[in-house]
C-alpha cells in the first residue's frame, strides 16, 4: 500500500531581508541567518470529510481533516523562513490551531482564549511566525482537542536545516491511534469516564500516514532519514526495528547526540517526534517487520519494510550523522530558580501519593469521597500541584523572571505515564530519578514512568502565558494542565 503524504504547494510572493525578521518575534532569541528569509504562505481548511483508513473493503470513515487528507498537508519551509498560515474554520464548532514544539511569539500559539479568541464556525485566522529553529513539529487545534485531534485534524510541520544531514531518501510517518467501530466510523464515546481515569483513549486501529500500512518498499544499502510523529490522543509506541540498527538524530526536532535508542525501542509518548537514520541493511528481497512492543502482552506488528530484488549500494554510507543545534539558550544551572511538580489523580492515585508520603495538596483534605465525586462528574481527575484546570483560563502555576533558568524538579505520583508538554520552549532533561540523562536532550515534551522523578531545566526567554500539560489529550482534558508564566521584558526584569 502506497504511502501518500500530501505538501503543499509553497508559494513564495516575498523574499524580504534578514532585516525584517530579525526584530519581529522572540528578539533573544536572534535569528543569526545573513541570507534572506522567505515569507511561506499556507491556508489550511478544517471541515467534515470522509477518508479510507482501514483497507478498502472496509469502506471508508467520516473524519474532521485539513484540507481534506489525514494527516494535513505536511507544512514544509526552511530554517529562517516565516510562516503565514491561513486557517478556515469549516467545522460547525470553534477551533484553533497550535504549531507543537515550535517557538513561536505567544500571541500565535493558538491557545483559546489565552492567546486568542477562539475562530468561530466560518471564520479564519491568520498565524504569522518564524521557523526559529530546525526540525521535525507538528500542528492540531487546542480546543476540545480529545475529539477534534481524535477525529484526525493534525499535520506535520517540517523546517529544514540549512544542513541536513546527508541520506538518500526522508520519510515522515505520522502515528495515530483510532478506536472504530465495526463500520469503520469513529467510535463517539470521547471523554468517557474510563478514558479520563486510565491511561486516555487507546484505540484498536493503528494508522502511519493515515492508512493502515501493509508495508514500504525499501531498498538494500539505502540510508533513510525516517521523521516519527505520534498524533494519537493517547497510545504510546514502543518501536522495534528487528535487525535494523536505527540511530536517534533528534528528539521532539532538537539535534541529540546520535545514539542507538534506549532497549533497542523507539519510544515515543503522544506529541513526540524521533528523527531517526535507517541503514538498510537486510538484503534484497527480504521482508523486515516493524512491531510496536509498548504495552506488555499487546505486541503487534506495525508494518513491513520491503526490501526491492536490486539493491541499491552495497555496503551502508559512512556519511556523518551529526545535526547543527538549533539557536536555544544553553541553562544556567549556577543561577537557577527551582520549582518541585507534583503530578498527581486518576485511577489508584491515592494509593501511590500515601506510598509517596504525599498528599493531594488543597484538594487533599477532601479525602478519598470528593476525589471520587470529582471523578465521576469527569472533571478534577489528574492534578499538578493539587489544582485542577477546568479551561485554558487559570491563575498561572508558577511565574518565572524573563531571560532565567529554571529547573522543575517533576514527580509523577500516579500509576500511569504522562507525556509532559511545555508551550513556547524547549527544555534540557537533566536527570531521571536521580541519575544524569546520557544526552542531556532538548524536549518540548517529556515521558515520564509512573512513580518517576524527571528534572528539566531551560531559560525563560519567551514571554507570556504558556501551556504546561499533559499530552495524553483525556488527562489534560480532566485537569492535567497548567499556566507557566514568563514576565515580559516590560516589567523590568
Ligand atoms: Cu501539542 Cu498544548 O499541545
Ligand atoms: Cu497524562
Amino acid at each position: 500500500m502506497a504511502m501518500y503524504l500530501p505538501t503543499l504547494t509553497r508559494r513564495t510572493f516575498l523574499t524580504r531581508t534578514a532585516a525584517f525578521s530579525a526584530g519581529a518575534v522572540l528578539p533573544v532569541l536572534g535569528l543569526r541567518n545573513a541570507q534572506a528569509a522567505s515569507i511561506r504562505e499556507f491556508r489550511l481548511k478544517a471541515s467534515p470529510g470522509r477518508t479510507q483508513l482501514v483497507p478498502d473493503t472496509y469502506g471508508n470513515t467520516p473524519v474532521w481533516a485539513y484540507n481534506g487528507t489525514v494527516p494535513g498537508p505536511a507544512i514544509r519551509v526552511r530554517q529562517g523562513d516565516r510562516i503565514h498560515v491561513v486557517i478556515d474554520n469549516g467545522l460547525e464548532e470553534e477551533t484553533t490551531v497550535h504549531w507543537h514544539g515550535v517557538r513561536t511569539p505567544n500571541a500565535m500559539d493558538g491557545v483559546p482564549h489565552l492567546t486568542q479568541t477562539p475562530i468561530a464556525p466560518g471564520e479564519t485566522f491568520t498565524y504569522e511566525f518564524d521557523a526559529v529553529d530546525a526540525g521535525t513539529y507538528w500542528y492540531h487545534p487546542h480546543l476540545n482537542s480529545t475529539v477534534q485531534v481524535g477525529r484526525g485534524l493534525y499535520g506535520p510541520l517540517i523546517i529544514e536545516e540549512s544542513e541536513p544531514v546527508r541520506v538518500d531518501r526522508e520519510l515522515i510517518w505520522v502515528l495515530d491511534d483510532w478506536r472504530l467501530t465495526g463500520d469503520a466510523a469513529i467510535s463517539d464515546d470521547f471523554g468517557n469516564p474510563h478514558d479520563l481515569m486510565h491511561n486516555g483513549r487507546i484505540g484498536n486501529t493503528v494508522t502511519v500516514n493515515g492508512r493502515v500500512p501493509e508495508s514500504i518498499a525499501v531498498r538494500a544499502g539505502e540510508r533513510i532519514r525516517l521523521r516519527l510523529i505520534n498524533a494519537a490522543n493517547a497510545r504510546i509506541f514502543g518501536l522495534d526495528f528487528a535487525n535494523l540498527e536505527p540511530v536517534v538524530i533528534a528528539l521532539d526536532g532538537q539535534p541529540v547526540t546520535p545514539h542507538p535508542p534506549a532497549n533497542g525501542l523507539v519510544t515515543l509518548g503522544p506529541a513526540m517526534r524521533v528523527d531517526l537514520i535507517l541503514d538498510m541493511t537486510g538484503r534484497p528481497g527480504n521482508r523486515v517487520s516493524v512491531v510496536d512492543r509498548f504495552y506488555k502482552g499487546q505486541e503487534y506488528r506495525l508494518v513491513d519494510l520491503a526490501y526491492a530484488e536490486m539493491a541499491f549500494r552495497n555496503t551502508a554510507p559512512d556519511w556523518p550523522l551529526e545535526l547543527q543545534d538549533n539557536p536555544l539558550a544553553e541553562p544556567d544551572l549556577g543561577d537557577a530558580i527551582w520549582h518541585e511538580v507534583t503530578f498527581n489523580g486518576g485511577m489508584m492515585g491515592q494509593m501511590i501519593m500515601a506510598e509517596m508520603g504525599g498528599s493531594m495538596g488543597e484538594e487533599g483534605s477532601g479525602g478519598m469521597m470528593s476525589n471520587m465525586m470529582n471523578m465521576m462528574h469527569g472533571q478534577g481527575i489528574w492534578f499538578i500541584n493539587g489544582k485542577a484546570a477546568t479551561g485554558h483560563i487559570m491563575d498561572p502555576l508558577l511565574t518565572l523572571p524573563h531571560g532565567r533558568t529554571c529547573v522543575l524538579a517533576m514527580t509523577n505520583a500516579t500509576a500511569w505515564h504522562h507525556p509532559i508538554h511545555l508551550h513556547g520552549h524547549s527544555f534540557r532533561v537533566l536527570s531521571r530519578n536521580g541519575l544524569p540523562t546520557a544526552h542531556r536532550e532538548w524536549q518540548d515534551t517529556v515521558l515520564m514512568a509512573p512513580r518517576e522523578k524527571v528534572e528539566i531545566a531551560f531559560v525563560a526567554d519567551n514571554p507570556g502565558d504558556w501551556m504546561f500539560h499533559c499530552h495524553i489529550l483525556e488527562h489534560q482534558a480532566a485537569g492535567m494542565m497548567g499556566v507557566i508564566r514568563v514576565s515580559g521584558k516590560e516589567e523590568g526584569i
